[in-house]
């Protein structure tokens, strides 16, 4: 028997029964297949009820507001998720009548689905035979292949992507996928797989070799963290008001602008209706201008820049905060974002 045949075997009798292996509805095995993009079988459960309960069609769900949907979403972080899943759900009530499409091609035109969801969605609703590469699949190929490419570097996508469709069974692709994500996530285990009770263990390349431990290679990476940064700009007829930066951060004692960081990215109104732009500001403030968001790539970080033009304000001068004249501002060690930010507004 090939690697694909035993694999199925061992799904028959080693499966568990999940509430979204019971369905051929596109729309419920795509609720299922975001959330457990987001958590583990286990924890993702609860929210899948949640969320078909409370809607039970595309169309409802399309209707919900941002707040219900990200209310139900609550505990599984990565917000703009849910946020993207209301776009989704919409597009298909919008674009194709509430139906949800079944198409490989088809699915990857709507917001948020990518070619791992539109493989899971389109082989599990329609039986199109594309594999789905995920995690547990790099891992199972890695090892059973013996490939050692990273599976995080560019090429490896196509290496695996490649390789897995060319396993895929024509009569059965839903059974082959989940049969391949079920061997990953139980069996062939990232550590301590069960390579004694593992029905291709003697042709395994990880396992003939030893090789369970090192196979996937991964290439390290250093996570960059985004940072927000909302700057407001305020102005007092020919000055403008500055800041003194800290010696512990970024841009180590150089000059910028009032700022409040966020961990996203706000909606304007929340930020200056927060207590620390109320006190900074003065309640009368308003928005007078919202320059577009810059993004800047440092070595670890990435930082979203945003500047916004009050009117109004009354401030409350801060230690670190002085106002300078426009025509002194090239004399101040500026971060260049933001030197490019104020010479475009006042034409330096
Ligand atoms: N992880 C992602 N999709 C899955 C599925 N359909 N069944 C089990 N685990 C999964």
């Amino acid at each position: 028997m090939n690697f694909a045949d035993e694999l199925l075997g061992w799904y028959h009798d080693n499966k568990r029964d999940l509430p979204w292996r019971n369905t051929t509805d596109a729309y419920t095995i795509w609720l299922s297949e975001i959330i457990l993009q987001q958590t583990r079988v286990e924890q993702g459960k609860p929210y899948f009820y949640r969320f078909l309960e409370r809607f039970p069609t595309v169309s409802s769900f399309a209707a919900a507001t941002e707040d219900e949907v990200l209310k139900l979403w609550q505990g599984l972080g990565y917000y703009s998720r849910g946020r993207n899943m209301l776009k989704t759900a919409q597009q298909v009530q919008n674009e194709y009548n509430g139906i949800f499409p079944t198409d490989y091609h088809v699915l990857l035109k709507l917001k948020g689905i990518g070619e791992y969801t539109a493989a899971a969605i389109s082989s599990f609703s329609a039986n199109q035979p594309h594999a789905v590469v995920d995690g547990n699949v790099y891992r199972v190929l890695a090892r059973y292949f013996g490939i050692d490419e990273p599976i995080n570097s560019g090429k490896a996508k196509k290496t695996f992507q490649d390789l897995a469709n060319s396993l895929i069974n024509k009569k059965n692709p839903a059974l082959h996928n989940q049969a391949m994500m079920e061997f990953g996530a139980m069996l062939c285990k990232p550590k301590n797989p069960g390579c004694g009770i593992c029905p291709v263990h003697l042709n395994c390349y990880a396992f003939k070799h030893n090789a369970t431990t090192t196979l996937p290679v991964k290439l390290k990476t250093v996570k960059s963290r985004e940072r927000f940064f909302n700057y407001f700009l305020v102005t007092d007829s020919h000055r403008i008001l500055m800041n003194k930066r800290g010696d512990n951060d970024i841009w180590a004692n150089m000059y910028d602008l009032p700022m409040l960081e966020t961990s996203e990215l706000l909606p304007v109104n929340e930020l200056l209706n927060s207590q620390e732009a109320r006190q900074a500001f003065g309640e009368n403030a308003t928005i007078e201008h919202i320059y577009p968001t810059a993004k800047h790539i440092l070595t670890h970080q990435k930082l979203f820049v945003r500047l916004i033009k009050l009117q109004n304000s009354t401030v409350k001068l801060e230690q670190k905060w002085f106002y300078t004249e426009v025509e002194n501002l090239s004399e101040l060690a500026l971060p260049k974002i933001i030197f490019i930010f104020l010479k475009n507004i006042f034409n330096l």
